[in-house]
């Protein structure tokens, strides 16, 4: 059984970024800048958001945070997005998601310019995505390709089971593995919360992508011998024993199921760190595409 490294993979592509980013730097040309803006004060996206701005600087980009109160107003929001898409030294802008209910996200993710989204969740960007043309592909499921590619996982006429349908996850993540690609070539099931039978479809996978936010839910018993499971849970569940109260929890039942699998991404230090990798390389693209 493989551990897939999610530190270990997102390493090396933090190295191939750095070393563009300082070519640049000794041709004295401007680095890739990506702008991120946090609403309110989540536990988790602090922490997200802040991983974010240090790996930007590990790997030479700059990096601006932006941090707006819980109560703003939707259009103080729109404004700010606005006049990022404006600035020419700002290459990429995220919203860190969830919004405080009173925003709406829809509005937000079409304010951004498609040219600087660099989460890929514009409904231009998914639309490009769906046909298979150029585009920024979400972090997360393009951090998944991105360990798939550096593990050498073979993907190509696999049943791939993805459990969940997200906009930011699982079906973005399903599109791609059904996509002509690298790391696709599937066949893919999307299973969610509605399909009745679930444990007999994850059964039949070659591939499991867990991305439905339900701790340790992927038991043994859905899982066939030989099987790659991908689990991409980060739920944060309580541990009074925990230095910070709480414990992150995947969504698969690591320890019973990881002997039956032929390769495996632990939690945490698989897929979480896969993400900001997929995430610098989009704002790289993006500066390359607009001022490249
Ligand atoms: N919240 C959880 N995942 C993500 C992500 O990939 N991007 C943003 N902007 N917010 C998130």
């Amino acid at each position: 059984m493989l551990v897939l490294d999610g530190k270990l993979a997102a390493a090396a592509v933090k190295e191939n970024l750095k070393a563009e980013t300082a070519e640049l730097v000794k041709k004295g040309l401007p680095t890739p800048h990506l702008a991120a803006i946090l609403v309110g004060n989540n536990g988790a996206s602090e922490t997200y958001v802040a991983s974010k701005v240090k790996n930007c600087e590990e790997t030479g980009f700059q990096s601006t945070l932006i941090r707006l109160a819980a109560d703003t107003d939707e259009a103080t929001l729109l404004q700010t997005i606005e006049s990022l898409n404006q600035n020419p030294d700002i290459d990429g802008i995220l919203v860190q998601l969830p919004l405080p209910k009173h925003i709406s996200e829809e509005k937000v993710i079409k304010t951004i310019d498609p040219s600087k989204d660099v989460d890929g969740f514009h409904p231009s960007n998914i639309g490009k995505l769906v046909q298979g043309l150029p585009t920024f592909i979400p972090a997360t499921p393009y951090g998944i390709l991105l360990l798939l590619a550096h593990y050498q996982i073979a993907t190509k006429g696999k049943h791939a089971v993805v459990i969940g349908r997200s906009n930011i996850v699982g079906r973005p993540m399903s599109i791609l593995l059904s996509s002509n690609i690298p790391q696709g070539n599937c066949t893919v099931t999307l299973c969610h919360s509605h399909t009745p039978n679930l444990k007999e479809i994850c059964l039949q996978a070659d591939i499991i992508v867990a991305a439905l936010g339900k701790p340790e839910f992927v038991t043994p018993d859905m899982v066939k011998d030989g099987a790659v499971v991908i689990d991409v849970g980060i739920t944060r569940v309580d541990d009074a024993t925990a230095k910070k109260g709480f414990r992150i929890k995947g969504d698969v039942l690591y320890d019973a199921v990881a002997p039956k699998c032929s390769a495996i991404t632990p939690v945490p230090g698989g897929v979480g760190l896969m993400t900001i990798a997929g995430l610098l390389k989009n704002t790289l693209q993006a500066y390359q595409n607009n001022r490249g």
